[in-house]
């Protein structure tokens, strides 16, 4: 079995997947709450509680896959990109566990990570396929043909989709991340009440979320502070239908240009409730079959490494001590 560790962020992650893709325990420690009050991931603050957490959270996956440190024959890593500082914590933590038991050490980039997250369970994603990945520091479309390496064919040229959730959800009051509240808020709600700009630029298959976080500003403003907290539920509905409407249109073109018959969608924003179903519409529209993993898959979790690493070579033992932590993408 694969021990995956990924700590690339604010979330302290580690997860136990058997090479058949199955997944035995995947555990998330959440520093959401530890944040909040920043209004933002402070680096330093999670490198600290990375290490404060890294070895209860690995000793909880594998109690909870009934498993120990003798059934792991491979440790999978990230290994960037992320905040540098988090991603040391996870990595030497990775090479101690390795290490100590002169088992290989596999180091995993976290957007492969968010690609693949439909390579894992009992209907796994086979390539050739194309996949969507929104996340609150990257929104990329992606041709996957052998992985673990894929091709980017068109990705944001500002903010993440991620972002501009968390950003609208900050000028609606709703704290941090605000993606999920935002998503919650919006149910129900009227997205016809205020029109928000698509912006699609380009004739490529690039992103562009920055203005849409300017026209929610500007359209709170000239509400009033009353007035848009009266509105707030079909504001969060208008402005997700926004992002929501660019991210798709975006898939569709993809879908199609690539000539693809089979999508994924992966990274946080997958979890929201209404791309995973405007996705879904899409598709069967298009005949494409479609995979949408549980949204435990979706935001940042160590089985999506776990399950990255099958397609990458391990490192073996002492080859990975020198192994470096990178901020950027590979
Ligand atoms: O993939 P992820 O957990 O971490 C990164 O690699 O960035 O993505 C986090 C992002 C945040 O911006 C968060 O607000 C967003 O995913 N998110 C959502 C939902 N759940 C998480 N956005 C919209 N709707 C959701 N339900
Ligand atoms: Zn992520």
């Amino acid at each position: 079995m694969i021990l995956g560790v990924e700590t690339s962020c604010d979330d302290t992650c580690a997860a136990v997947v058997a090479h058949d893709g199955a997944i035995r325990s995947n555990v998330v420690a959440s520093q959401g709450l530890l944040h909040a009050r920043y209004g933002g991931v402070v680096p330093e603050i999670a490198s600290r509680r990375h290490l404060e957490l890294v070895d209860a959270v690995v000793a909880d996956a594998l109690e909870r896959a009934g498993a120990s440190l003798d059934d792991v024959d491979t440790v999978a890593v990230t290994r960037g990109p992320g905040l540098i500082g988090a991603l040391l914590v996870g990595l030497s933590s990775a090479k101690a566990l390795a290490a100590a038991r002169g088992l290989p050490l596999a180091p995993v980039d976290h957007l492969a990570g968010h690609v693949l997250a439909s390579t894992l369970g009992d209907d796994p994603i086979e390539p050739p396929f194309v996949s969507l990945v929104a996340s609150g520091g990257h929104t990329f479309l992606a041709r996957v043909e052998r992985p673990p390496g894929y091709a980017v064919l068109g990705q944001t040229l500002d903010d993440a989709a991620g972002e501009a959730f968390d950003k609208g959800a900050r000028l609606l009051g709703l704290g941090y991340p605000g993606g999920a509240a935002l998503d919650r808020l919006a149910r129900g709600a009227d997205a016809e009440a205020f029109d928000f700009p698509r912006s699609l630029p380009g004739d490529g298959l690039d992103f562009s979320f920055s203005g849409l976080k300017t026209a929610l500003l500007y359209k709170v403003r000239d509400l009033g502070e009353e007035e848009a907290e009266r509105r707030r539920a079909d504001l969060a509905a208008a402005y997700q239908r926004a992002i929501v409407d660019a991210l798709d249109a975006r898939a569709r073109q993809a879908i199609e240009r690539a000539g693809a018959r089979r999508f994924a969608i992966g990274g946080g924003v997958a979890a929201n409730s209404e791309l995973r179903e405007r996705i879904t519409a899409t598709c069967a529209e298009l005949g494409v079959d479609l995979w949408v993993p549980d949204r435990a898959l979706c935001t940042d979790n160590a089985a999506m490494i776990a399950a990255a690493s099958r397609f990458t070579r391990a490192l073996e033992y002492p080859e990975y001590l020198s192994l470096d932590a990178s901020a950027r993408v590979a």
